[in-house]
Order: C-alpha cells, then sequence, then structure tokens
C-alpha cells in the first residue's frame, strides 16, 4: 500500500492519558494534544490536583498496586513517558533508579490498562535508541537487534514490560527515541554553554554517529503512533540523516557563529558524567533510521539538521 494511503486512516481519539507529563517531551506533547482537542490526563506521582489528573506510584510492587485499573478505565489512549533522568553520574542507586523508574513503572501502567473496562486501544510507551548499544557504522532498523551494555538491558525490559498491554490486546508502540533537540533543556540545553563561549567541540574521536530528533517532529511522530493503526511495536523516533558526532557539533558551532575547536576528550566526559554514562550517552555510536514511522507515511518537519538548530537556538 502507498504510506500516503496509510496515512489517510486517522484514529478517533480523544481521552489521553499521560505518564511522565511534566518532563521535556511531555512540555512540548500536551499543549499539542489540546491544540488538536484532544483532553489529556496528567499521571502524577504527587496528589492529583483536581480532574485534569490522576496520581500513581509507578514502582510500586507487586505491579498493578501503583494505580487501580478503575482509575484508568475509559481512555481512548495512554502514552507512557515516565523515567528517571538518565542524566547524571550513573551509581548504583542512579542505575537502579533508571531501571525500576521504566521497569516497573511501565509494569504498572500496562497492569493497570490491560484490566481497565473499558481499555484504551493504544499504548505509546518511549523507549531509547540505547536499545542499539554502541554499533560503529551499521545501519540500524526496528529489525536490527539490541547491542550489549546497561541502557541496552534497560530499554529491552522496558520494552519488554509493556507486552502486558499488548498481550491483552491493547495496540502499543515503542518509541525508541533518540536525541532530542529542544528549546527547552535535554542534550542541547546543556551543550549550549560551551559552545556559545566558543568552547564547544568534537566528542572523543567524534566518528560516532548521532541519530537526533526535533522535538516538533517527536510530538508529530507521537501523534502518528496514536493514529495510525498499523504502527506497533518498536518504532524508531529519530530524523532521517543522522550525522556523526564531529559533524553535528561543527553544524552546531557554525549555527551560533562560534568555531568548534576545543574537542572534548573522553577523560572529560568520564569526569563529568562517570566513564560508563559518558561512553553510552555521548560516546557510543548509533546510526538509527526511522523505516517504520517514514513507511506509515510520516513526513518530518526537521530531516535536516542545520534547519533544526536554526529554528531552535
Ligand atoms: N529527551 C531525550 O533525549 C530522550 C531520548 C531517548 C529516550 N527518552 C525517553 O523518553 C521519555 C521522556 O523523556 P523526557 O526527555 O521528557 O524525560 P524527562 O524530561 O526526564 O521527564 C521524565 C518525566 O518522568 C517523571 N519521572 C522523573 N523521575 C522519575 C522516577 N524516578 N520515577 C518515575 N517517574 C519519574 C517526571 O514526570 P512527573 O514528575 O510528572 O511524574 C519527569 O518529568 C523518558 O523515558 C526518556 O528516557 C528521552
Amino acid at each position: 500500500m502507498h504510506p500516503s494511503k496509510r496515512q489517510k486512516a486517522k484514529l478517533p481519539v480523544n481521552r489521553i492519558l499521560v505518564s511522565g507529563a511534566s518532563g521535556l517531551i511531555g512540555g512540548a506533547l500536551l499543549p499539542a494534544l489540546e491544540r488538536g482537542s484532544m483532553e489529556p490526563v496528567r499521571l502524577v506521582r504527587g496528589p492529583a490536583r483536581g480532574p485534569g489528573e490522576i496520581s500513581w506510584n509507578p514502582s510500586a510492587e507487586p505491579p498493578g498496586a501503583g494505580l487501580a485499573s478503575s482509575a484508568v478505565a475509559g481512555f481512548d489512549a495512554a502514552i507512557h513517558l515516565a523515567g528517571e533522568s538518565v542524566v547524571g553520574r550513573w551509581t548504583a542507586a542512579k542505575k537502579n533508579a533508571i531501571r525500576d523508574s521504566r521497569v516497573l513503572g511501565t509494569r504498572t501502567l500496562a497492569t493497570a490498562l490491560a484490566h481497565a473496562d473499558p481499555k484504551p486501544k493504544v499504548l505509546v510507551c518511549a523507549s531509547a535508541i540505547g536499545f542499539y548499544g554502541d554499533r560503529g557504522d551499521e545501519v540500524l532498523t526496528e529489525e536490527s537487534a539490541s547491542g550489549r551494555g546497561f541502557l541496552p538491558e534497560v530499554c529491552r525490559e522496558w520494552e519488554e514490560a509493556s507486552r502486558i498491554a499488548a498481550a491483552a490486546g491493547i495496540r502499543t508502540v515503542n518509541l525508541r527515541i533518540g536525541l532530542v533537540l529542544s528549546a527547552s533543556g535535554g542534550a542541547l540545553g546543556k551543550m549550549l554553554m560551551p559552545f556559545k563561549l566558543g568552547l564547544g567541540g568534537r566528542m572523543g574521536s567524534g566518528g560516532q554517529w548521532w541519530s537526533w530528533v526535533h522535538i516538533n517532529d517527536i510530538v508529530g511522530g507521537i501523534e502518528q503512533a496514536l493514529h495510525t493503526e498499523s504502527l506497533a511495536g518498536p518504532v524508531n523516533m529519530v530524523a532521517p540523516n543522522p550525522l556523526r558526532n564531529a559533524e553535528f557539533t561543527r553544524t552546531l558551532a557554525s549555527v551560533l557563529g562560534r568555531p568548534a575547536i576545543f574537542p572534548v576528550p573522553r577523560f572529560a566526559l568520564a569526569l563529568a558524567f562517570g566513564k560508563l554514562a559518558a561512553d553510552e550517552l555521548f560516546l557510543s555510536s548509533q546510526q538509527v533510521k526511522p523505516a517504520k514511522l517514514q513507511m506509515s507515511g510520516y513526513r518530518f518537519q526537521f530531516g535536516e539538521l542545520r534547519a533544526a538548530l536554526e529554528s531552535l537556538v
């Protein structure tokens, strides 16, 4: 079938449950959903402050104890973005929090949705291109196997946890998200200061592939996943043109009108973030293609890095 024909099958989605709504992606997504006349309800970790919020405990055990199925009945869709930030030193406690917040949180939500009556038609669950690990120059699609390391392990367990919903007949999409570029923070926010001061440069050898995505396309991609029946399982959420880190950082410096002459060596990244986090977050190489999203007919607003950065900085 021609991709444009697939795109026409827009499914009705009105009431949407969203976890992690206060985060970088949620902050852009919720206003967009509201503009589209949808009614997002936030899943919050503290007490609910009104009818627009439902309280949950993502890490309660056994799964299901942290969220009653009756509380999540009657939604058309759920979008699951919650998880401890991966940025910071990966101490044993931080690694546990990164893993548990995702795996237990997904189990809790998926279990509640699976038993809800009526249950939603679709669950869009965040995952990450960290699933693939460090893969050199290999071109990675949703068909590619997972890699080795902490993040690939977490992503496998995270996606596995969402199968509780899939097994109950809820169409479940695991969005393998790349490096999100946003004016509101995230990785770009952290990189801007040194680059603005002319102190930026490639990280490590600079030969590693960075698969980035503009925040507008995350919002667009999530909406595509909500409305497109043919999308299920892993879906890469990255722009179609990944770049090597050296070219990425050169482009960022050029957009800011600054030089990019100060390479950031591995030991400096390891000092700032710890060796493991530096290797898996900044130095690992992932050349990822959004094969399923493009097949579904999605058209990226930002396919080229320069235009994406110019729109943000
Ligand atoms: N941004 C990226 O570049 C990127 C790349 C790949 C994958 N992802 C994934 O996409 C999802 C959303 O990303 P994001 O950038 O919007 O994340 P974010 O800004 O770090 O926000 C995540 C949200 O999760 C909730 N949260 C924080 N700590 C938690 C914990 N310990 N347990 C349970 N919930 C917790 C918070 O929402 P509440 O306070 O409202 O509960 C927080 O606002 C995350 O799972 C992330 O791993 C993001």
